[in-house]
């Protein structure tokens, strides 16, 4: 049985085009490929997760704990994850709460049965909690929780603040891998964006931090940022590579509404931000720069200088693994059910004021979640491997799809062999749309 493509336009079967790098769909909304998903009624969903986490997993697979920390100091004018602004205060009362429920998760017989590949302390700003709560937080995660004795240990943050003490007590608490938002080294492009330090002084550190030898450094960039030019990006990755950085994320900037960056456009303060056009390019800039460095390819837009690097989480967490959410605002999902807590920090610090469970939506797991999960990851490397899929009431869905593959094979984006979907440079660019694409196909089947 093969795909009827009748009913699909261009924003699913891409534009026939000369130069499908820059101009084969619409341009991206989201950073990454979204399955609808169905919410329960929340009394509903918090009894089904509360009744998942008192018994053993169903199923054994790898998983990972995502603990959240939603301050920063100052907004980025870019950026759509900001929640609440930092303060000492606040940041205090936060931390007893996360030990709170971090205790509360940890003691539950799903925790318990089986141990942790990966840990991801995100934001938000991690790096915006003391010297001493970095420490305490480490050890707790590494006292309370079943870990794997190679577990991946990160701290998200920035460079900003984080002196020596933050780095060596984080250490001290078993943080193994530190993920730095940089977005551009050029000072004149940080300050458009509101970052704090300047470009110098970011490099320097990265420098300094890297030269430890004593865990993996990575670096994310933006690309499309306003004042970004093809110069200053090429001096972007330059400046990553000089740092000596063990890896890095290259990310395309994502306009969101409601971000401060397009109300400063419309207001005539900053220069737009690149056209989806104009990131293809940058795109496709950065990918020629790492492979001259010999960079080692670890997804579409993540590299490796050396193999220290292995960007485990955020590997296992696009591959379907289960990711046991704690902290205001912090997602995860359990046997495909998606969780999301509060990300108000009243109503967050209230449940566990309560000992209740701070979760505010449950999303149903998606009926063949795998074969969504398996085409994600796989678009998300670059290679779709068609024995990779789990069938799909009993036929082959790379065969199904593969109208489609053959299709977009002629728009440029991938070739097709009899096993495998490889994409292009220009599908590399739109591998979240590619990935969307196939989702959608499957799930009007
Ligand atoms: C949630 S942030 C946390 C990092 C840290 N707070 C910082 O500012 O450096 C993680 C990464 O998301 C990326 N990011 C933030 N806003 C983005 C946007 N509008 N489009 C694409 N990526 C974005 C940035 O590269 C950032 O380093
Ligand atoms: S980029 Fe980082 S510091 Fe800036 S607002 Fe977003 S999460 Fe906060």
């Amino acid at each position: 049985m093969f795909v009827d493509l009748t009913p699909f336009d261009e924003t699913i079967l891409g534009t026939h085009t000369p130069d499908p790098l820059r101009f084969a769909f619409p341009p991206k909304k989201h950073a990454h490929a979204a399955t609808h998903q169905m919410p329960l009624p929340l009394e509903q969903g918090i009894a089904g997760v509360t009744t998942q986490l008192l018994s053993p997993p169903v199923q054994s697979g790898p998983r990972c704990l995502y603990i959240h920390v939603p301050f920063c100091r100052v907004r980025c004018t870019y950026c759509h994850f900001f929640q609440h602004a930092a303060s000492r205060t606040l940041i205090d009362s936060y931390f007893a709460a996360l030990l709170k429920e971090l205790g509360m998760k940890a003691a539950m017989p799903w925790t318990q049965a089986q141990p942790f590949e990966a840990v991801y302390v995100g934001g938000g700003t991690p790096t915006a909690l003391s010297a001493a709560q970095l420490q305490q937080l480490g050890q707790e995660i590494r006292r309370q929780f079943w870990l794997t004795p190679d577990c991946e240990i990160t701290l998200e943050g920035r460079i900003n603040g984080f002196d020596d003490n933050a780095f060596e007590h984080s250490l001290a608490g078993g943080f193994n891998r530190f993920s730095f938002g940089v977005q551009s080294f050029n000072t004149q492009v940080r300050r458009a964006a509101k970052r704090l330090d300047d470009g110098d002084t970011v490099r320097e550190r990265i420098h300094a931090l890297s030269a430890r030898q004593e865990a993996t450094i990575v670096v994310d960039l933006l690309y499309g940022l306003p004042y970004q030019t093809a110069e200053i990006f090429a001096q972007d990755v330059a400046d990553y590579l000089q740092t000596g950085a063990n890896g890095i994320d290259l990310y395309q900037l994502v306009v969101a509404p409601n971000t401060p960056m397009l109300r400063m456009v419309e207001q005539g303060k900053m220069p737009p931000p690149a056209t989806t056009a104009e990131k293809a390019s940058l795109f496709a800039q950065g990918v020629s720069l790492m492979d001259q460095h010999d960079c080692r390819r670890l997804s579409v837009n993540h590299w490796a200088r050396d193999q220290r690097e292995q960007s485990r989480y955020n590997r296992l967490a696009k591959h379907g693994a289960d990711i046991l959410p704690l902290g205001c605002g912090a997602g995860g999902s359990i046997d495909g059910v998606g969780i999301m807590q509060h990300r108000d920090l009243a109503t967050y610090l209230d449940a566990m004021q309560t000992n209740t469970m701070p979760i505010a939506r449950v999303v149903a797991a998606v009926e063949h979640r795998r074969v969504y999960d398996a085409i994600k990851a796989g678009l998300d490397m670059g290679v779709l491997h068609a024995d990779t899929l789990p069938p799909w009431q009993g036929m082959s869905v790379f065969q199904y799809l593969s109208p489609l593959f053959a299709v977009w094979q002629q728009h440029g984006l991938v070739t097709l062999c009899e096993n495998k979907l490889q994409l292009t440079l220009a599908g590399q660019f739109w591998s979240v749309t590619l990935a969307q694409a196939c989702i959608h196909v499957l799930q009007s089947l």
